[in-house]
């Protein structure tokens, strides 16, 4: 299977909002936080719109036989309160759709954001991922992130 990893284009969107609802929708990859309300939807889709402005290569897809079968969305850190000797990037998602897994698409997608990432500067990259999520973990901890912060909640 070829895949071609390129940046988002506007025309693209659709399906990556439907991307982002599949895996708010699913326990275990969102723990449900952000239901995939129509007002979600838009909030999300103009937040993206964003972060291509900000620079084309934060947004990246995954490209076979001209269908869109993943993406993955990070950016540069410019927010942070503090000085660092680091210069950061946060992964925010990454997805491959369910019927193209386990034939190294999200592998190639992570490559090609983090090539992307060095020239920008970065040092430091970090990634969340829910505890359940054993497919995420397992590929991150494969391509090199090792295990930093757990994140406990607590309903009220
Ligand atoms: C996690 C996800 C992106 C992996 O995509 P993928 O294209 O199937 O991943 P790859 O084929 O590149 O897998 C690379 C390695 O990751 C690990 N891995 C991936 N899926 C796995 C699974 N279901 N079970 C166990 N290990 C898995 C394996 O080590 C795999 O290497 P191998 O196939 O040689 O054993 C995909 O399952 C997905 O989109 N899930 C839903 C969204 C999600 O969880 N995103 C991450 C949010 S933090």
């Amino acid at each position: 299977m070829e895949v071609l990893v390129r940046p988002m284009r506007p025309e693209d969107l659709d399906a990556l909002v439907e991307f982002w609802a599949d895996m708010s929708n699913d326990p275990v990859v969102s723990g449900r936080i952000y239901p995939p309300t129509e007002e979600n939807k838009r909030k999300w889709r103009s937040w993206v719109l964003k972060v291509h402005e900000e620079d084309e290569r934060q947004v990246l897809v995954a490209e076979t036989n001209g269908q869109v079968i993943g993406y993955i969305l990070f950016r540069v850190r410019t927010d942070l309160p503090l000085w660092s000797p680091h210069r950061m990037a946060t992964i925010y998602d990454l997805y491959v759709r369910p019927d193209f897994r386990r034939r190294g698409v999200a592998t190639k997608l992570l490559a090609e954001a983090l090539e992307a990432m060095r020239p920008r500067g970065v040092t430091l990259v970090t990634i969340t991922a829910l505890v359940a999520n054993e497919p995420a973990l397992r590929l991150y901890r494969k391509v090199g992130f090792r295990d930093l912060r757990l994140t406990l909640v607590k309903e009220l």
